[in-house]
């Protein structure tokens, strides 16, 4: 018995695997183990044989199970020792790092912009992008036949044959937002409206969908001084610098009189610099909103007067960051968008300052 012990026991203690310590066990004391044979055999031993075999072969059996246990366990502890060596992971290495989006130079824009006007005591107004071609054009001093309605390269809505309604227009300009805009909030009204506008355009400076902010102040004694005044405080916070702007007479059919406005400029190889030289660029139109724009959004023109104005917010965003072609705008280039694109937390505002 002790020489089956011996065995046994040496051979689990050289298994190197689970299948045959699974061997061993059968051989040993499986159902026709070499153990469980000689359990067998007690039935056939006399009565004081088998007082002293019983004992000694079920302690036999319990020590050979045992020790299969313990091997068992060891093996399963070192095939996850070996699994961890090579599944090993520093989790104090840094993480891999994700490419961030970036705002866009007009969004970015938009912010100051909105940034600054609200410094100024004006409020934000949107309106539909595609307009009723009242809003777009009459209720703007523009009638049917006007010049200014074919000049202004139009899209209009498809409608279809027998379909009398009059057309919609993807809105031109953001002027529409200033009659939505009296028509809701009535007289004295300070609001400036960012979005998109659109006309059949496409070149260096032109895309067929650009973007506009309108401005707008109603009150009992609002003039031209004062628009020049809000204008030229405009420029000289979203440029960082004191900004000349220079008011040429103009014409628009929703504005009397009219200014189209430059602002000071130099060209130093051909990068263009706002605040310094002689030279000037234009960047906006305005003037003192006329008396049928104004019945046209409710208000008596007889106790009421203000300004308008329509600034390119692109052709900003050009000049500010140097952004040399307006079509890359829209051309959704990552590259074009990882260079000229802000950080998501670079929020503009005007006591942590614009974006420089
Ligand atoms: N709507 C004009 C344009 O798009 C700009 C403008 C706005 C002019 C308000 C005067 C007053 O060109």
């Amino acid at each position: 018995m002790d020489d089956l012990r011996d065995k046994y026991i040496a051979l689990i203690a050289e298994a190197g695997n689970e299948a045959t310590l699974e061997e061993l066990r059968v051989q040993a004391v499986g159902k026709k183990g070499e153990i469980s044979l000689k359990m067998r055999e007690l039935g056939k031993m006399t009565p004081e044989e088998r007082q002293v075999m019983g004992p000694k072969l079920n302690t036999l059996k319990d020590e050979i199970n045992s020790a299969l246990a313990m091997k068992k366990e060891a093996l399963a502890d070192a095939a996850l020792d070996e699994r961890l060596k090579g599944e090993w992971l520093d989790v104090t290495l840094p993480g891999r790092a994700r490419r961030e989006g970036t705002i866009h130079p007009v969004s970015q824009v938009m912010e100051e912009v909105t940034a600054i006007f609200a410094d100024l005591g004006f409020s934000v107004a949107e309106g539909p992008q595609i307009e009723t071609d009242w809003y777009n054009f009459d209720a703007l001093n523009i009638p049917g036949h006007h010049p200014a309605r074919a000049e202004m390269d139009t899209f209009y809505t498809h409608r279809a044959e027998g379909d009398n309604r009059p057309p919609h227009v993807l809105r031109t300009h953001t002027s529409p937002v200033q009659i939505r805009s009296m028509e809701k909030h009535g007289a004295p009204i300070r609001i400036i409206c960012p979005g998109r506008v659109y006309r059949a355009d496409y070149d260096q400076t032109h895309t067929p969908m650009f973007h506009q902010v309108e401005g707008l102040a109603i009150g009992k004694d609002i003039s031209m001084a004062n628009l020049k005044w809000v204008l030229e405080e405009f420029f000289s916070a979203f440029f960082g610098t004191h900004v000349d702007t220079r008011f040429r007479a103009s014409h628009f059919p929703f504005t009397e009189p009219s200014a189209e406005v430059d602002i000071q400029c130099e060209w130093v190889d051909g990068q263009v610099k706002v605040g310094e030289g002689n030279d000037w660029l234009e960047v906006l139109g305005s003037g003192m909103v006329h008396p049928k724009v104004l019945e046209a959004g409710g208000i008596d023109p007889n106790e009421y007067q203000g300004f308008a104005f329509g600034i390119g917010i692109d052709r900003l965003a050009m000049l500010k960051y140097g952004i040399p072609d307006l079509r890359a705008f829209f051309d959704s280039d990552l590259r074009w968008l990882r260079h000229y694109g802000f950080a998501s937390l670079d929020q503009p505002t005007l006591h942590g300052g614009l974006s420089r």
